[in-house]
């Protein structure tokens, strides 16, 4: 029988990489990835399976060559994870024009010829649209900020993709994910868990930007991983939207950076400074974020709590 083959955009990222790592057994493997904000290598997917292939490649500048190449890669692909973007507060607070017209021309492309080869698309969305709301619903309003503001251009991206894949008609799944987060994932663009247990662990010090009321829910990546198994192997959640986040883990700020105090028994420091002195006026912080994941508990529920998070992704750093 010959094998299922999936594409993954963005499979040198913590996301795609954990897609690729997780799915080999079951499907022939090409990660896509331009190397911008990846965390690993190509080497690194080759030491977990040597038949993972990977294309260098800009998805929001195809070649010629690389567009005859996936346009012929998509005649018998049978998933595409499209999970390239340029994520994290930071990278965006620091280069919002470079971050916003990327995201805005990953698509450009590629949805054309995914809609030619009608391949079954998982599209990594995110929270962002929900903007300052709790117990998000799918189903729900969404609340994009002022332009003023260029944060709001990420949510404002996921949003047009969403809208787009919808428009060219491609079958699809929409996940929106709210801060999913593992060992894998980097401190660097901001995110807010793997920062914080690198900072404990390597200075002895926290920093809360703002007051530390804003709430946040943390999923583990192996509960994404554990609902994508479902999904990608059954239609009755087709063309549709589903949240993916742990409703369990919903903290504040102030309340996470004492769990991690706690969880790992460290004699920390926690500073408070305002969010603007850490960020520039591109950004704004975001107060209240946590899904309604009844949807997704139809086929899954979430395992990993708060503490073994830590307590994962701090083993990387001791
Ligand atoms: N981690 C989360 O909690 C979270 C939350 C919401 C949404 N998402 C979405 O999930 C996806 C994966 O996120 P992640 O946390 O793995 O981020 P990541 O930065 O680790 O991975 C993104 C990958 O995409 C690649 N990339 C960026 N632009 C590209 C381009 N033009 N062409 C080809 N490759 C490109 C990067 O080099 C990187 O390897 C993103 O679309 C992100 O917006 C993630």
């Amino acid at each position: 029988m010959t094998r299922r083959k999936m594409l993954v955009s963005g499979g040198l990222g913590f996301l795609g990489s954990e897609i690729a790592k997780n799915f080999f057994q079951d499907f022939d493997i090409t990660v896509i990835d331009n190397l911008s904000t990846n965390v690993v290598s190509i080497d690194d997917l080759k030491d977990i399976c040597n038949e993972i292939s990977y294309r260098n490649m800009d998805l929001a500048k195809m070649s010629e060559e690389d567009l005859d190449w996936l346009n012929t890669e998509l005649k018998d692909t049978t998933i595409f994870c499209h999970f390239a973007a340029a994520v994290g507060v930071k990278k965006i607070d620091q280069s919002p024009k470079e971050a916003i017209i990327n995201e805005n021309k990953v698509g450009h492309d590629l949805l054309p010829l995914l809609a030619k080869h009608q391949t079954k698309t998982i599209f990594a969305s995110s929270s962002e649209v929900y903007g300052n709301q709790e117990n998000c619903k799918e189903d729900q309003c969404l609340q994009i900020g002022s332009p003023d503001i260029l944060r709001w251009g990420y949510a404002c991206n996921k949003l047009m993709t969403e809208f787009l894949l919808k428009s060219y008609e491609i079958p699809h799944i929409i996940l929106r994910l709210f801060n999913v987060t593992g060992p894998g994932q980097s401190p660097k663009y901001g995110m807010v868990m793997p920062k914080m247990i690198r900072d404990a662990i390597k200075t002895g010090k926290i920093t809360i930007y703002g007051d530390g009321t804003q709430t946040r829910s943390f999923c583990h990546v192996s509960d994404l991983i554990a609902s994508l198994e479902y999904l990608i192997e059954q239609d009755k959640f087709s063309n549709q939207t589903i949240n993916i986040g742990n409703d369990k883990n919903r903290v504040t700020i102030e309340e996470l950076a004492h769990l991690i105090k706690d969880t790992l028994e460290l004699d920390l420091e926690i500073e408070t400074i305002a969010f603007n002195d850490e960020y520039s006026d591109n950004s704004k912080d975001i107060l209240k974020r946590s899904p309604s994941i009844e949807k997704l508990k139809q086929f899954y529920h979430p395992q990993v709590e708060l503490k073994a998070i830590i307590k994962d992704i701090a083993k990387k750093y001791e």
